[in-house]
């Protein structure tokens, strides 16, 4: 059985300072809850610091990006290990914002993905189709097609690590939420692609969360689709309470 992943993305939000409280609300308010999985994914500047908060706790910590060489000169950029050595055990890779805002194309998704792979660290590759495109009929293609470049020469066996976000970029911050049957429809196609891709047994082990406005009010709908393992929360992991109804869905 797929167990649920609920992850928070902070994007470009938070100071250490207001980080740290966030966790520390989180952890005073999640008891123990042991069918499913919780992950932060801070800014980088707050990562060592929530790492060892976080440390030996119900809460596992990620990245938002990686770059895919492991050190030399890339001004900026920040490599798989120093994400290991500061307690990530997850990294975010092709966010649609990173995509759109920062040129990442599929061909570096699947470089980061690896990268993160032979260190360790899980990645979860955001997917997801623009207005326009779903307009015109195409989102299944776009989406199916970003799976495929993002994977490509990924094993068998490294699948049981990848997580997959469905992210259509039209939800994204806009409070516009998919469907659930949308949202399912999509996650049945990316897992009939990983059984063609793999093997049955693959596909059905692999984590596809939805995300894009998820919320206290969506979220027991979304959650209850056979093809929905979790959600990749922003604006609604940012506040202790919000997130906290998200990860004790129903
Ligand atoms: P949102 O962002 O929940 O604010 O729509 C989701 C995401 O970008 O991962």
């Amino acid at each position: 059985m797929r167990s649920p992943l609920i992850a928070g993305n902070w994007k470009m939000y938070k100071t250490v300072g207001e980080a740290v409280e966030l966790v520390e609300a989180l952890l005073a308010g999640l008891g123990s809850t042991t069918d499913r999985e919780v992950l932060v994914c801070p800014p980088y500047t707050a990562l060592d610091r929530i790492g060892a908060l976080v440390a030996g706790q119900p809460i596992a910590l990620g990245a938002q990006d990686v770059f895919y060489e492991a050190e030399g000169a890339y001004t900026g950029a920040i490599a798989p290990r120093m994400l290991r050595d500061v307690g990530c055990t997850y990294v975010i890779v092709g966010h649609s914002e990173r995509r759109q805002i920062f040129g990442d194309d599929d061909a570096q998704v699947n470089r980061k993905l690896h990268a993160a792979l032979a260190n360790e660290l899980r990645p979860i590759m955001c997917v997801g189709e623009s207005k326009p495109q779903r307009d015109a009929g195409q989102a299944e293609a776009i989406v199916i097609g970003q799976v495929h470049a993002g994977l490509a020469n990924v094993t068998a066996s490294q699948m049981q690590s990848v997580v997959i976000a469905y992210e259509p970029i039209w939800a994204i911050g806009t409070g516009d939420t998919a469907t659930s049957a949308d949202a399912q429809a999509m996650h049945a196609a990316i897992r009939r692609t990983l059984t063609e891709l793999y093997d049955a047994e693959t596909a059905s082990g692999v984590r596809i969360q939805y995300g894009g406005s998820v919320k206290p009010e969506n979220i027991d709908e979304l959650m209850a689709q056979p093809d929905i393992d979790g959600a990749l929360v922003g604006g609604a992991s940012l506040k202790a309470d919000s997130f906290l109804r998200i990860v004790q869905f129903r």
